[in-house]
C-alpha cells in the first residue's frame, strides 16, 4: 500500500529503520581500502551532502516566502540556514583530527575525486546569486537555477512588495547576468536599516548570516586543506589551497556589505 508520502509502507509497519531507509543509508559507504581513516573521510563527505540537500530545500522555501512577502517567515528560514552552516563549518573539527600521514595513506585512492566536483555545493552558491559558471555548464540543474531569480534577487522583490522604490529594471533583470552591486539597491538598504526591529533588516540582517557562513566554510575549508595536505595540488587538478585562497571573500550578496561603508 502507497501512503500519502508516496512511501510503500503502512505507518503502523513502519519501523525507525525502514522509515530512514536505514539498510541503503548504512550500505552506501565503501571505502577503498582497509586504512582506517578512509571511513571518516567517506562518512564527513556523505553528511555534508545531506546537508547541503537541506538546505538547498530551506533555500527553495527561502525564496518563496520572499516572493510571498512573508519577512517573519523568511527571517526564519534564512536563519535556520544559517544554523546550519554553522553546524558544517563545526564539523571539519573532527576531519582535522586527521594527520597529513593518515590522509595520504588513502588518498592516492581517490584517483582525480574531489569536493571541487560537488554539485550541490555548486547548486548552494548558484542559489545565493553567483554567476561565473560557463554556459551551458554541462549541468542541467545547475544551469536551470542560473535561468531563475537568485535569493537576493527575491530579496529585492520582498523589498519592493513591502514599500521600497527599486527600479523596475533591477527588479525584472536578466537573472542569468551576474550582479555586481548598485547605488540605487544600496540606498534602499541603507534605508531598510533605519528600522533595526522591523522585519526587512532581521531578513536582511539573516542573509549576511549565511553570506557570512558560506565565507567561513571556506575559510575554515582552506586552512584544514593546509594542516591536512600542505601546499600540494588537489585531487581535482587545482594548485590546491593557492586555488582555495583565490575563492575566499567573495560575497554572495556584495550590496549587504557594501551599504555597511555608505554614511
Ligand atoms: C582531507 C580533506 C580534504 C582535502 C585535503 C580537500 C582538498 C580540496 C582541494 C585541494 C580542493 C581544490 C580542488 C582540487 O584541486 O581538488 C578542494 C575543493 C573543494 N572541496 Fe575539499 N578537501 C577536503 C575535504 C572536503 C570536505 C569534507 C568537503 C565537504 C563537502 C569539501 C568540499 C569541497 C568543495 C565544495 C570544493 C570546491 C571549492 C571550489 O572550487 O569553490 N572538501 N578540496
Amino acid at each position: 500500500m502507497t501512503g500519502p508520502s508516496g512511501s510503500s509502507q503502512d505507518a503502523d509497519e513502519l519501523t525507525y529503520g525502514t522509515y530512514l531507509h536505514l539498510d541503503e543509508l548504512l550500505a552506501a559507504q565503501h571505502p577503498r581500502t582497509d586504512e582506517h581513516d578512509e571511513l571518516l573521510f567517506v562518512v564527513i563527505h556523505q553528511v555534508y551532502e545531506l546537508w547541503f540537500k537541506q538546505i538547498l530545500h530551506e533555500l527553495a522555501l527561502l525564496q518563496r516566502r520572499l516572493e510571498a512577502g512573508d519577512g517573519v517567515g523568511a527571517m526564519h528560514t534564512a536563519g535556520r540556514v544559517a544554523k546550519i552552516l554553522k553546524t558544517v563549518v563545526g564539523q571539519l573539527d573532527v576531519l582535522e583530527t586527521m594527520t597529513p600521514r593518515q590522509f595520504a595513506s588513502f588518498r592516492p585512492e581517490l584517483g582525480s575525486s574531489s569536493g571541487f566536483q560537488s554539485s550541490q555545493f555548486r547548486w548552494i552558491e548558484a542559489t545565493l546569486g553567483r554567476r561565473d559558471f560557463p554556459h551551458p555548464s554541462g549541468d542541467a540543474t545547475l544551469d536551470a537555477i542560473v535561468g531563475r531569480r537568485s535569493v537576493f534577487a527575491s530579496l529585492l522583490r520582498y523589498l519592493a512588495t513591502a514599500g521600497w522604490q527599486l527600479p523596475a529594471e533591477i527588479l525584472d533583470r536578466d537573472p542569468s547576468e551576474a550582479w555586481p552591486g548598485d547605488d540605487a539597491v544600496q540606498a534602499a538598504l541603507l534605508e531598510v536599516y533605519q528600522d533595526e526591529r522591523a522585519a526587512p533588516a532581521g531578513v536582511c540582517e539573516a542573509l549576511v548570516d549565511i553570506d557570512e557562513g558560506i565565507q567561513e566554510w571556506r575559510y575554515r575549508h582552506v586552512k584544514m586543506v593546509e594542516r591536512i595536505i600542505g601546499a600540494r595540488a588537489g585531487t581535482g587538478g587545482s594548485a590546491g589551497s593557492a586555488y582555495l585562497r583565490s575563492t575566499l571573500f567573495r560575497p554572495s550578496f556584495p550590496d549587504l556589505w557594501q551599504v555597511r561603508s555608505r554614511p
